[in-house]
């Protein structure tokens, strides 16, 4: 369900072999991770940009996918979006199939020819950098994936994210407790200025800190090119994340009891580590309430 589609791996695979990288791709990913592990964010040069796209896209994708799948299932919907640090466009190829008015952001030269060569020429694509970037037009909806973390003044960012937005914002983090933080410091500026959290739960003022902190799970099936830059064996990989949708409009959807860790199975029941106003709470569910209840969903 979140793996990429079949023509994008395909043009994936063409960029690796016309660009020879197929040779030092592991040592270039394995530079590259550092990098972002000391929170070293460079202008990425080309081979690394393909790097990214083979390597860390597949996941930033699936964990869009999931996010765009738990929005849908609140009834809410958007027409129109921006996507801010747009990267090789992860959510424009998730978005493939839907209606929506796509305009991307993204300052690297690098990562916007990639973009293009996997979604096409059509995309509005802005080139400046978005601490810099002046816009007349406001967005039903603005996009931030894997953004927030590369950003040093994170509160002027997230300020204006939510002033080029009318309705809704979306931050996606990686699941950690750096990410974590940036989480708490949206939730702190959307409150600020009045808007909600939606999703993963409407609680302004969470109890959950960085020794405990909010993240969820994706399973993803590993490409080719995943297992070889990475010299891995297991088929998958579990890519772990942090989120939060803010709405304008006020919501009650999910005031809280969001599952927020791997559900324990014993026979016959399920134990739940679930967040409330009070915290953390464990709750146990017989296989009739809980068999069905996954991380990330409402008990
Ligand atoms: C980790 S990538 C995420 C890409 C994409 N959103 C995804 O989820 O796959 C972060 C992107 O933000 C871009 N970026 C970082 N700072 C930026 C800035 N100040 N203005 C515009 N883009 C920026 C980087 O060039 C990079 O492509």
């Amino acid at each position: 369900m979140f793996d990429l589609p079949s023509d994008i791996l395909f043009i994936l695979d063409e960029l690796s072999e016309t660009y020879g990288l197929d040779k030092n791709e592991a040592r270039t990913y394995s530079k590259l991770s550092e990098n972002y592990r000391n929170q070293n964010f460079r202008d990425l040069k080309f081979s690394q940009a393909v790097v990214y796209a083979l390597g860390r896209m597949p996941a930033t994708y699936g964990v869009i996918k999931y996010v765009l799948k738990r929005f849908e299932s609140t009834g809410e919907n958007f027409t129109n979006i921006l996507d801010i640090g747009a990267g090789v466009g992860a959510l424009k190829i998730a978005l493939q199939d839907s209606e929506v008015n796509y305009e991307a952001l993204e300052k690297s030269e690098a990562m916007r020819k990639i973009f293009r060569k996997l979604n096409g020429d059509d995309s509005k694509i802005y080139s400046e950098d978005f601490l810099k970037f002046c816009s007349k037009n406001k967005y039903q909806s603005v996009f931030a994936s894997y953004f927030i973390n590369e950003i040093k003044d994170k509160k002027s960012a997230l300020k204006k994210i939510f002033d080029l937005s009318k309705k809704y914002v979306f931050i996606l983090e990686p699941g950690t407790p750096n990410g974590f933080r940036n989480i708490l410091e949206a939730k702190k500026v959307a409150t600020e200025l009045g808007w909600y959290p939606l999703l993963p739960c409407a609680t302004r003022d969470c109890k959950l800190f960085e020794k405990d902190w909010c993240h969820f799970s994706i399973r993803l099936p590993r490409t080719r090119h995943h297992a070889r830059l990475k010299n891995a064996s297991l088929p998958y990989e579990d890519e772990k994340f942090c989120y939060v949708i803010f709405s304008k409009k006020e919501t009650n959807f999910f005031e809280n009891n969001t599952i927020v860790k791997r559900p324990i199975k014993r026979s016959g029941h399920t134990i739940f580590d679930v967040c409330t106003s009070d915290g953390i709470r464990r709750i146990v569910q017989t296989d009739k309430v809980g068999k069905k209840l996954q991380w990330g969903d409402q008990l």
